[in-house]
């Protein structure tokens, strides 16, 4: 029988135990449905696509298989490249799930709300920074889909992602980010400045041209703006 985490408490042939244990639900969203657990005993998160009753079941079906398509190519990448990202353990596209490691440390989101001290913001703009810099893009920037670690701030979700991306894909993460601060995140004016602060700190490091996404974004801002 093959391995399936929906399948919890599923004796492998031969009497080998499934290499994933479910500990917990920690996230139901809109799209998908998120398990931390162990996979062959490391901490480890399982991420489920759930169908959404209100779309069509064969479109419903495409777009969850993209997605997790899209998320395991990017996340691959990211590990071979050593940029910091959840690593890739295992995925099926056929039933919609991926099993990643679980990255420790709260949501980018929550430290910010909490006052944190320390320029996370910077950190922020350092992490998109290097992974705009292998040319993908993360098609949902917003501080819900950071986790802040030791090592640094993490990005995760990268359903919507770009693995060969171009100038407006990167310019928009930095306006998605844009407008998620300023929602989210108004007690902190200077959170965006500081985001583009990191995204610019080191711009000979990597043969990327940041300077370009920059005035992308800012003339993306003007656009919307415009349009307001
Ligand atoms: N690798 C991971 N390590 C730790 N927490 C995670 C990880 N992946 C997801 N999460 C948690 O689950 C939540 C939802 O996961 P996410 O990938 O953002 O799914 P969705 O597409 O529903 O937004 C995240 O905000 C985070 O709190
Ligand atoms: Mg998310």
């Amino acid at each position: 029988m093959p391995f399936k985490p929906s399948n919890l408490g599923l004796v492998m042939p031969h009497g080998i135990w499934s290499p994933w244990a479910s500990a917990a639900v920690i996230h139901v969203g809109a799209e998908a449905e998120v398990v931390s657990g162990s996979w062959i005993g490391r901490p480890a998160i399982l991420k489920k696509r759930v169908s959404r009753g209100y779309r069509h079941p064969k479109l419903d079906r495409t777009l969850s298989r993209q997605r997790i398509f899209a998320e395991s190519r990017i996340l691959a990448r990211l590990n071979e490249r050593g940029i910091l990202a959840p690593k890739l353990l295992s995925m099926d596209q056929e039933e919609g799930w991926i099993i990643m490691s679980e990255v420790i440390g709260p949501t980018l989101l929550s430290a910010l709300m909490d006052g944190a001290e320390g320029d996370l913001e910077v950190e922020l703009g350092k992490s998109l920074r290097s992974v705009h810099s292998q040319g993908i893009s993360h098609g949902d920037l917003t501080t819900l889909n950071a986790i802040v670690t030791l090592d640094g701030v993490v990005l995760i979700d990268y359903g919507l992602g770009r693995l060969v991306a171009e100038m407006e894909h990167f310019g928009l993460d930095l306006h998605s980010l844009h407008e998620c601060l300023s929602a989210h995140h108004s007690d902190r004016p200077k959170a965006m400045n500081k985001v583009i602060q990191g995204y610019l700190l080191d711009p000979d490091s990597d043969g990327f041209d940041g300077k370009s996404v920059v005035d992308r974004f800012e003339s993306i801002r003007g656009r919307v703006r415009y349009h307001a």
